[in-house]
């Protein structure tokens, strides 16, 4: 078969290490392996290139993705997704993986609803794909923003600081709460959750009184702006807080052995399910096997949410 593969929205750590799974698992299997530039505007305005191995060596442990992305808003229009199909028949390609977030995922179904042979692998640091324990990026994300936190540690503790960070997460809490258990966090504050701060500064009190040097709160950017939550936690303790925004420090690096393996594993499946002629499906990890789940329930699906860490993490911070 001809394959193809394209990566499309924010960058994930573990883009690449997918892409190499994928080239080289489709080459063992006799298929011809193309990679498609800039996401789905790639099927528009680029040409797909063929893949060897050697074209994805040296990257399975780089961040960032060497077919490029974009968050292509005209795929909406039926116009297009029609000439993007005209590309796939030109270019003779018979299948195609999509690695990418929600919006990835829901153009992903669209091309397959049209009866083309598709494919997603969840790859998105905010964890928000219904369907999937985790998807690709996330691991390396929550690493990132605890090794930073690890740093504004050392000086929110010399000044006896109240430090908020903000992170990323677009509309989800799932990055802030995973990173919150991680680090130690006094509060985490989710746009699933109304916040309150009345709560929040008797926890923050209560920290000081017993002793603690500094205290940690981490706010996802879907719920709020740092700075804002620390002015409000200033006034309420009449202690110094300080905000940080981590931005795309989070999206960045060498992806975790975690994000490898799930990379690894999640091509390999991809593969499988396009050589049986299965489209319309996304990879998955369910309970800690890989497995797949149609696309159409993922678009319409609720995502898993870590609302159970919150309440622990929390706890274990007191
Ligand atoms: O979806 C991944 C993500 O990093 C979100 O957490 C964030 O809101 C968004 O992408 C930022 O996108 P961009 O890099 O296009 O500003």
């Amino acid at each position: 078969m001809n394959l193809a593969i394209l990566t499309s929205g924010g960058d994930a750590p573990g883009m690449n290490a997918a892409i190499r799974g994928f080239v080289r698992r489709g080459l063992a299997d006799g298929h011809t392996v193309f990679g498609i530039p800039r996401g789905f505007e790639g099927l528009i305005h680029a040409e797909p290139h063929t893949m060897t191995a050697a074209s994805v060596a040296n990257i399975l442990m780089t961040g960032g993705t060497i077919l490029k992305t974009s968050r292509f808003l005209d795929f909406h229009q039926v116009s297009i997704r029609e000439m993007a199909l005209d590309s796939l028949k030109r270019w003779q390609i018979d299948a195609v993986a999509v690695l990418g977030g929600n919006g990835s995922l829901a153009g992903a179904n669209t091309l397959s609803e049209s009866g083309f042979p598709i494919v997603g692998i969840p790859a998105s640091i905010d964890n928000d794909i219904a369907g999937t324990d985790y998807s690709l990026g996330f691991d390396t994300a929550v690493n990132n923003i605890v090794s930073s936190i690890d740093k504004i540690r050392d000086t929110a503790s010399s000044h006896e600081r109240i430090f908020v960070v903000q992170v990323m997460g677009n509309r989800s809490g799932n990055l802030a709460i995973a990173a919150g258990l991680a680090c130690g966090a006094e509060a985490i504050i989710i746009p699933e959750q109304s916040s309150d701060y009345a709560s929040i500064e008797q926890r923050l009190l209560q920290t000081y009184a017993r002793g603690k040097k500094h205290s940690f709160v981490i706010v996802a950017e879907g719920a709020g702006e740092a700075k804002t939550v620390a002015e409000e936690l200033a006034q309420r303790t009449g202690r110094e807080a300080k905000w940080a925004v981590l931005g795309h420090t989070q999206r960045g690096g060498p992806p975790t052995s975690h994000d490898r393996i799930l990379a690894a594993l999640f091509a390999d499946k991809a593969v499988d399910l396009l050589t049986e002629g299965k489209g319309g499906f996304m990879v998955s990890l369910c309970s800690g096997s890989i497995t797949s789940i149609p696309l159409v329930n993922v678009i319409h699906g609720q995502n898993q949410t870590l609302f159970h860490w919150q309440r622990l993490a929390e706890l274990l911070a007191r």
